[in-house]
């Protein structure tokens, strides 16, 4: 079975996409096979992953049944992705029937679960029905956030549909963690972030992420030249970064999987 990680948080600009790129090029670096799926109608999953022009079929034919989910996948070096584009804003889901329209998602993935070691979803930054599917198919949750306290806003809202999702859709979701994001350690502002992150991350029954992602320009340079971060230049401090958190995720990803086949 294919493990899929969701990237969520409803602020924009907190590097969502750029994590759900990175996790998709870290694992598929380390040889796995990936697969990324944009639900961001803004389409930035795969521009991030070198993909030129959505031009053709989107996520959004799966999700409507339209298409087979193999008739919309586009292989590009290292991953597989699902893009998307602004169609995707208007879904039409919410006319389906309860129950229906927050499976969309995984009902198009099932034919391809076995195939792929990970799948990795890029969300938007919004709490709706695209982020609903997202959940209801995830085995693990990651939440990137930015050092501004702004990013901090909204966690109840997030807590509540986290809560909804496990209580009635999937039991199996799992707050890995919180991944602070553009952080420059040793400031008495970051001291006082790190703290207020590690609360709220309590109040979601998850915790911090060991590893912190530094502000480097690489990062931001890399999808203009259609490259992954680790291609781009990975020597890059922030790239290191990373790579180094997804060492961090691999591993517990590892651990989890393993105590779940235990108890299971
Ligand atoms: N660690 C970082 N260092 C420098 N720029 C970053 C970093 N993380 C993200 N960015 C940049 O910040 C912007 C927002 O990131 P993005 O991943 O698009 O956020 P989101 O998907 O949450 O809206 C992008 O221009 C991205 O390149
Ligand atoms: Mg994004």
């Amino acid at each position: 079975m294919s493990i899929i990680i969701t990237v969520s948080n409803q602020k924009g600009g907190v590097g969502k996409t750029t994590t759900s790129a990175a996790i998709c090029a870290g694992f598929a670096d380390r040889g796995a096979k990936v697969l990324g799926i944009d639900l961001d109608p803004q389409g930035n999953l795969g521009f991030c992953m070198g993909l030129e022009g959505v031009n053709g079929s989107t996520i959004l034919d799966a999700l409507q049944g339209k298409l087979k989910l193999q008739q919309v996948v586009r292989r590009l070096g290292k991953v597989d992705i699902l893009p998307s584009d602004i169609s995707l804003s208007a879904t039409g889901l919410e006319k389906l029937e309860p129950g229906k329209r927050e499976t969309a998602l995984k009902e198009a993935l099932s034919p391809m679960m076995d195939y792929y070691d990970y799948i990795v979803i890029d969300t938007p930054p919004a709490l709706n029905l695209l982020t609903i599917n997202a959940y209801v198919v995830s085995d693990f949750l990651i939440i990137p956030m930015t050092t501004d306290i702004l990013s901090l806003v909204g966690l109840s809202q997030l807590r509540e549909t986290i809560d909804s999702v496990k209580r009635s859709l999937n039991s199996n979701l799992k707050v890995l963690g919180i991944l602070l994001n553009k952080f420059e350690k040793g400031t008495a502002l970051s001291r006082d972030v790190e703290e207020m992150t590690e609360d709220l991350a309590k109040q979601i029954s998850t915790k911090v992420f060991k590893t912190k992602i530094r502000q480097g320009v690489a990062i931001a340079e890399a999808p203009a030249h259609g490259e992954d971060i680790f291609t781009y230049n990975k020597y890059s401090p922030a790239v290191k970064d990373y790579s180094r958190f997804i060492d961090e995720i691999a591993e517990e990803i590892e651990e989890n999987v393993r105590v779940s086949e235990v108890v299971g």
